[in-house]
This record gives C-alpha cells, structure tokens and sequence, in this order.
C-alpha cells in the first residue's frame, strides 16, 4: 500500500522487535464504524465493533456523532459529517490511515468525511452495508419508539423544504423519481456528496474517493428499508419516474464518473457484493466473508 511509507519507521522498530523476539508482528489498521439511523454506539453496535475485532485483530472504534439515535434522526447529514471530521482528527490512533465500516444511513456521513473532510488521515478501505449512496425513493418503514414516529410523521410534510431539510437527517437522501428538478433545487445532502449537479461539481471530492484502495458494496437482496435495494450499489430508477431502474453501470453518476466510482471500478477497487437477508442482516460467516479481510490487511 502507498500508505505504508508513513509506516516505515514504526515498521523498523516493529522488524527489529521481531528479529529479536522471533515473534510474527504485523500492524493492523484501525477501523472506525459508523451505525444507521435509530441506533447508537452504546447498544448492540458495540458487539458489532468487538466482533468485527475480534475477527481480524484490528482495533475497532464506533464512532458517535452527538449523543446517537436522536440525533441520528434530526442532525442534518452535513453537520453530521462535519463532527464526524472533527472527531476524526482528533483521534491519534487514526493518525496513519483507517478503514470504516458504515451501516445504513452511516455511509452518507462515511462518505460526507472521505469527501468533505480537510487536512484529514487517509481513508484506506471503505466497506458499505446497505448503504442509501444513490437516494431512496420512499420513506423509510420506522421501526417502533417514539423518536421514530416523530421523525416520519415531519418526513411526510414537504420533504424539499428547508424546514424539514433542515431537522430530518434521512430528508438529505430522499430523492423521489419525477421530482428530481425539486430534489436539485432543494436536496441540501445527496446532491453535494453524489456531485450531482452540473454547476456545483467539485473535483476535490472525486479526488480523494478515488484514492480508495477497496470499496466494498454489500447489498441486502431482500432489503424492505431501502427502495430500492440497488442503491447499495448506486444503483436507481431514471429521474422520470419509478419505471426504470437504472443498474449501477447505467447512471450518469458512474457514466461520467461524478465521484470516481467508474475509476475505482475499471481499477478493480468495487466489489460489488450481495447477501440474502433484509437490511443489515448478515450473518457472521458473510462477516468473514466480505468485510473481515478488508480490514486484516496491513502493512506486513
Ligand atoms: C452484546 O453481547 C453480549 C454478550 O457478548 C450480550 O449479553 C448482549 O445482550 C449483547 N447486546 C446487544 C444489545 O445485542
Ligand atoms: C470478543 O472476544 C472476547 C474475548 O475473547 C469475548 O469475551 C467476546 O465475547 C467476543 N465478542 C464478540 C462480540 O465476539
Ligand atoms: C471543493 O471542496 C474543497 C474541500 O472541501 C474546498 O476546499 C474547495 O473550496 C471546494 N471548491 C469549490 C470550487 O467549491
């Protein structure tokens, strides 16, 4: 890895220690994850982190923006990404490069700080689990509880205003077919991180997503939460409406490779993945599987 010349003086102290201990050593890269919408670090995605650890024996970090399920709700995505790259930052354990781990709604912010985030340590693997990257076409089914109703009841007001733009986090990637003129106008979120529109493209941000040196992309094949399921790998329907569903390979966004994912594709970066269940449900063995050896990989 390229990365790795940062590395080199560490590495002399770490080839020293091994010719006198005899000891296989090698340096592991850390991996922050980031949870979905509704969730939090303290719950069961602090199992998650510790399994994904304990499985490829790199340190592990769930990283939290604010206080978690409520503000994973109503922070908006572009003041979420911007604690996330200040958090980042701050963490010396990060300072040689790290891989992320996004679960849902947790790959918006991953690649709001890839993109967004200036003077920032190198992102080296980004793993996506059911990411919403292209949008989603409705809104999200809720599980229970009372921030959740909340939540819904203020995404079924005018989702492009700037009032609910501005308090529904999730109202940054709803993009509906046939509206898409109102999404560009009024989208504050997915149109900046996808560089979609024509005057506002900024190159910095296809720069340093295509500095990635894998990008994993799993899909949910029976996925009821993200409509439709093929956003997971930027995939979606035609702006005119819900008739078409473009595959990856077919939007103008990887056509005329917006951010870099064509690139990253013809250099053999994507994988393209996919598993049976619905919304996040993997199983430990796709684990190992599929994100596992991503974040093994190390410097030795
Ligand atoms: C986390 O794992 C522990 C055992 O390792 C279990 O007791 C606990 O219920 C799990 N927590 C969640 C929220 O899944
Ligand atoms: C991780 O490993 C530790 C130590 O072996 C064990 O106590 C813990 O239950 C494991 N956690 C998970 C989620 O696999
Ligand atoms: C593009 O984004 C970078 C990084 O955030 C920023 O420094 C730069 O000013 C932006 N360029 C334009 C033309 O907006």
């Amino acid at each position: 890895m390229e990365k790795c010349f940062r590395r080199s003086v560490l590495l002399s102290t770490v080839i020293a220690a091994m010719l006198f201990s005899f000891i296989p050593v090698s340096i592991s890269i850390p991996f922050i994850l980031f949870h979905g919408i509704g969730d939090k670090c303290s719950g069961g995605v602090s199992n998650f982190t510790q399994l994904l650890t304990n499985l490829s024996g790199s340190p592990g970090f769930c990283l939290e923006i604010g206080n978690g399920e409520k503000d994973s709700w109503f922070m908006p995505l572009i003041k979420q990404t911007s604690l996330a790259c200040e958090k980042v930052k701050t963490m010396k354990e990060l300072s040689q490069g790290y891989n992320i781990v996004a679960e849902s709604q947790g790959n918006l912010v991953a690649r709001g700080l890839i993109e967004f985030c200036d003077n920032a340590p190198p992102v080296i693997n980004y793993i996506s689990l059911g990411g919403p990257h292209a949008g989603i076409a409705k809104i999200p089914k809720c599980a229970s509880g009372p921030i959740c109703d909340i939540g819904e009841a203020m995404l079924k007001l005018e989702v492009y205003t700037d009032f609910v733009q501005d308090h529904i986090a999730p109202s940054g990637y709803i993009k509906i077919p046939g509206e898409i003129s109102k999404y560009l106008e009024h989208s504050k979120y997915l149109p900046k991180v996808n560089n979609e529109r024509p005057d506002e493209r900024n190159s910095t941000f296809k720069d340093r997503f295509t500095k990635l040196h894998n990008l994993v992309l799993v899909m949910f094949e029976s996925d009821t939460t993200l409509i439709p399921k093929e956003t997971a790998w930027f995939g979606y329907y035609e702006d005119e409406g819900f008739d078409t569903l473009l595959s990856t390979q077919q939007t103008k966004l990887y056509r005329e490779d917006w951010i870099g994912l064509k690139a990253l594709d013809v250099a053999g970066k994507v994988k393209f993945e996919s598993v049976l269940g619905d919304h996040l449900s993997i199983s430990d063995e796709e684990v190992v599987e599929y994100v596992v050896p991503y974040l093994m990989q190390s410097c030795m």
